[in-house]
């Protein structure tokens, strides 16, 4: 069967403007029509009486671990569990082991996608390795079907270096996912430098880490006159420097993940792992910041950096445990519960965040329910309040601080290119 109805829905759609109830039906793996009264003899129906219905959302930001580290995920349990969490394009960083940081890696990771539940779109490496000692074939890797490139994991310390491969990156149109991180002064730190670390006994990482790279970042892109996007900013200050990019006219966006804009270092309730993810959680005042950022347009993209580890690693002290957490399950229900429903953002506003910029980020035609375009498309319920548990996580890991936490804004459907990817029991 490949035409699908869905019949009665709010649809929420930015790109076009649109924010009514209708019909769509979806034919061949596009939207072939939207209206009301739409009836289709040969389609499956989904009844989206009282529910939204919103373009798929786009993750720029996640950690598949294949290959190299099958056991924390695979491309399969990544895209698995971005389906279940309404997101239909993701973005995979290259710290795999071998590091994606060839046009022949770009390529191995596409092929080994295509079976995948949703669309994958590879992030190539800086530098060869990751080792931030000598440039990846950044032009091959375009070519080869690179989306962005990103050393992501760490920065390239190698100042140098680092403006050449972002004038290489401009020459080829890519755009620079930088994450932001002085290694010197992040020493041996494992959450945010203030009275929670310490209370703890816990080294910190202070602000200045992020912010310090975060300035250079933006002077190197604004010399090299390339495309630079801000990964999981989480201080208040990144705000401010955005804020300041933007003003200068520079070609930068600035991404915010829902643990830094829900939770801050204050909620840390004890020495453990499932806290425990790079940059740190930090504190209330950062949070509102990058609330206020997100509200005002600084901030520009929501993303996840989904980052799943073995049950084990993540179950030790925050001085052992590997950095990050699982988010692709559950980025949209935060985003409402925590944005919507706290006044920052309109529904569309929040759509615009996860689906609408980063298309635009990538540069890909995504983000936008029009008919002829392809139906990458969620439906989703936002009126009953659910519980968020790990055990109902299609991902392999499970290391979120958000077990038990009470949210708005389950989804009920996925469909990519026409078809149901993901649909709830
Ligand atoms: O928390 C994080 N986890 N931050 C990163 O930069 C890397 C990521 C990972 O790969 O686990
Ligand atoms: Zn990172
Ligand atoms: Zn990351």
């Amino acid at each position: 069967m490949d035409r699908i109805l869905i019949k009665q829905g709010r649809l929420v759609d930015p790109a076009n403007k649109r924010d009514e109830v209708c019909d769509i039906l979806i034919c061949q793996g596009k939207i072939e029509k939207i209206g009301t009264g739409l009836s289709e003899e040969n389609a499956v129906v989904i009844d989206a009486r009282g529910k939204i219905v919103m373009p798929g959302l786009i993750d720029l930001h996640v950690h598949l671990r294949e290959p190299g580290f099958e056991y924390k995920e695979t491309i399969e349990t990544g895209a698995k569990a971005a389906a279940h969490g309404g997101v239909t394009t993701i973005c995979p960083m290259p710290n795999t082991n071998p590091a994606i940081d060839s046009p022949e890696r770009v390529k191995d990771l596409l092929k080994r996608a295509k079976a995948a539940l949703v669309h994958v779109l590879p992030v190539g490496a800086v530098t060869v390795g990751q080792q931030g000692k000598e440039l990846a074939d950044i032009r091959g890797m375009k070519e080869a079907g690179a989306a962005a490139l990103s050393e992501d994991g760490k920065s390239v310390m190698d100042t140098a270096l680092y403006r050449e491969g972002l004038y290489e990156a401009a020459r080829c149109n890519l755009p620079v996912f930088a994450h932001c991180e002085e290694k010197s002064l992040a020493g041996d730190g494992v959450m945010n430098a203030g009275k929670k670390a310490e209370e703890l006994g816990l080294p910190g990482i202070s602000n200045a880490v992020e912010d310090v790279i975060a300035a250079r970042d933006i002077f190197l892109s604004k010399e090299a006159g390339n495309r630079l996007h801000l990964c999981h900013c989480s201080t208040s200050d990144s705000a401010v420097l955005v804020k300041m990019a933007k003003e200068q006219g520079l070609m930068i966006t600035g991404e915010v993940c829902p643990h830094h804009f829900t939770m801050s270092d204050d909620e840390i309730t004890e020495d453990h792992g499932r806290f425990k993810m790079n940059p740190p959680l930090r504190s209330k005042k950062d949070v509102l910041a990058l609330k206020e950022a997100l509200r005002d347009g600084v901030m520009d993209i929501i993303s996840t950096d989904h980052a799943p580890h073995g049950e084990e690693e993540k179950n030790q002290s925050m001085r052992q445990a590997p950095f990050g957490i699982v988010g692709i399950e559950n980025s949209f229900a935060l985003g409402y519960t925590e944005l919507v429903r706290a006044g920052y953002l309109s529904l569309s506003g929040l759509i615009e965040k996860m689906s609408v910029n980063p298309a635009k980020v990538i540069g890909i035609e995504k983000g936008n329910l029009a008919e002829g375009k392809a139906a990458d498309v969620v439906v989703a319920d936002i009126t009953e309040e659910y519980e968020i548990n790990p055990e109902e996580f299609f991902s392999k890991g499970k290391n979120t601080p958000f077990a038990g936490k009470k949210v708005f804004g389950r989804i009920d459907v996925t469909i990519v290119d026409g078809k149901v990817v993901y649909q709830r029991e």
